[in-house]
């Protein structure tokens, strides 16, 4: 499918973004090797969540859905897992691999995880090694990528790591293995990244501390709970941009997850100049939540070290539009693991922000964006949903029509994401292949 857009318009309205793609993986593992019935409000049903509600089923877990985004899992326990018959397909979600690797290592199940042609080419040796000193038996490709082959072991041993990236994937990884391993798991973090597997496994009965960047897991059996999912701050990010370059703007987007590890798209733009102001604090559970309003400024260059990365990770290429319509250049500097998501987005981005006129350089694991006068154009999403919604965000600013190739897999986290935009005031037509 491609996206077709024609240039200009202005973001107006209030509009609710779909539900959190991480806290949604996390509230369905959790509460399958929880002891009894957990009820989950607000799920995100993109292919991505519902990859991992599958392979949850297919390890005898019973997870169903009760109504749109109403699910409930019941849980009898870690040991209730049952080996899969067949290879458990996790689509395109790098999540939903790595979490599921530590947790079925965790359960000592025999399993093969797979996924589609971009995650089988992910990196997974960065899991797979500290799993095997805990004593996992994992087979992967030549280049430590999927399919991964989990074998039975003799059980596994808490260690202490020092992660040599700064991952939430591989902490939560490391998180799930550590409930089931004897002894106390330590993880030592580079940068803080999202704390949500923390927040959720606290409140379900898991026996954790946290000092600043370091984490000491007790092995802990989880209690079923009641979750409900906030919006997803990477999905609300596309809107905040698209409302901060647009003039004329002004949106609300409602009740969206402000978690403190999540929120470096709302302090960066606001560093370029952007007017963003939150309302309405609360909380589901133990994650933040508020309404953010946005309304049009103009935003000036800024730079981005790389202890700003983590927190600010899934938009960073939204941030890059947002830098193409600025004054003055942006720096982004140390973002090697942009090259390791659903595309290299560093080259994703640049190649995009070329096609349209922006003068794009990455050198490194830098990039530098300069801008110019936007131009239409044609660009390739290389599959990858985040860098296909960012380009929709340009038409908003481009002088001519913008299309963008490839645009399917905006269904692993945001399917409804046309007629959001559409609702917001930005027409998407969508053209599907023949
Ligand atoms: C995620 C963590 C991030 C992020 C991904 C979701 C998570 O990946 O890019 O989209 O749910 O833990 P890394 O932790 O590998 O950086």
């Amino acid at each position: 499918m491609d996206y077709h857009l024609k240039p200009g318009h202005a973001l107006q309205g209030k509009i609710s973004v779909p539900a959190d793609k991480s806290i949604s993986h996390r509230a369905l593992m959790f509460a399958a090797i929880a002891t009894g019935t957990s009820d989950i409000s607000g799920l995100l049903e993109s292919e991505d969540c519902l990859a991992t509600a599958s392979a949850l089923q297919a390890l005898g877990v019973s997870v169903e859905r009760i109504s749109a985004g109403q699910w409930r899992v019941v849980g009898k326990g870690p040991t209730a897992l049952r080996t899969p018959t067949h290879a458990l397909d996790l689509g395109n979600a790098g999540t939903a691999m790595r979490l599921l690797t530590g947790l079925l290592a965790g359960c000592n199940i025999n399993a093969v995880l797979t996924g589609d042609a971009s995650l089988c080419q992910r990196p997974m040796q960065r899991i797979i090694t500290p799993l095997e000193k805990m004593g996992a038996h994992i087979n992967a490709t030549a280049k430590g990528y999927a399919p991964l082959h989990l074998h039975t072991h003799q059980g596994l041993q808490a260690i202490e790591y020092v992660l040599p990236v700064a991952s939430a994937q591989l902490k939560s990884c490391l998180l799930l293995a550590g409930l089931n391993a004897k002894g106390t798991t330590t993880i030592h973090e580079p940068l803080a990244t999202r704390d949500h597997s923390e927040r959720l496994l606290s409140q379900m009965g898991a026996i954790l501390q946290r000092e600043e960047k370091i984490i000491h897991l007790t092995p802990s059996l989880l209690q079923a709970t009641r979750i409900t999912v906030p919006a997803d701050i990477s999905s609300a990010a596309f809107f905040m941009v698209g409302a901060s370059i647009a003039p004329g703007s002004s949106i609300l987007l409602h009740q969206v997850g402000a978690n403190p590890t999540r929120t470096g798209i709302i302090d960066l733009l606001r560093q370029m100049g952007a007017n963003i102001t939150l309302h309405h604090h609360a909380s589901y559970g133990d994650e933040p939540i508020a309404d953010i309003m946005v309304k049009y400024a103009p935003l000036h260059g800024i730079d981005i070290f790389p202890a700003d990365i983590p927190r600010v990770i899934d938009e960073l290429p939204v941030l890059l539009i947002a830098a193409a319509c600025a004054t003055g250049p942006t720096r982004v500097f140390g973002a090697h693991e942009l090259t390791t998501k659903e595309s290299n987005r560093l080259v994703a981005i640049q190649k995009g922000l070329q096609a349209l006129g922006i003068k794009a350089r990455v050198e490194n694991d830098n990039i530098t964006v300069i801008p110019q006068t936007l131009q239409g154009g044609t660009i390739d999403s290389f599959g990858d949903h985040r860098i296909a919604m960012a380009f929709s965000m340009a038409a908003l600013c481009a002088q001519d029509a913008i299309t963008i190739r490839n645009c399917q897999p905006v269904a692993t986290s945001f399917p409804a994401f046309a007629a959001c935009a559409a609702k917001a005031g930005l027409a998407i037509n969508e053209v599907l292949y023949p």
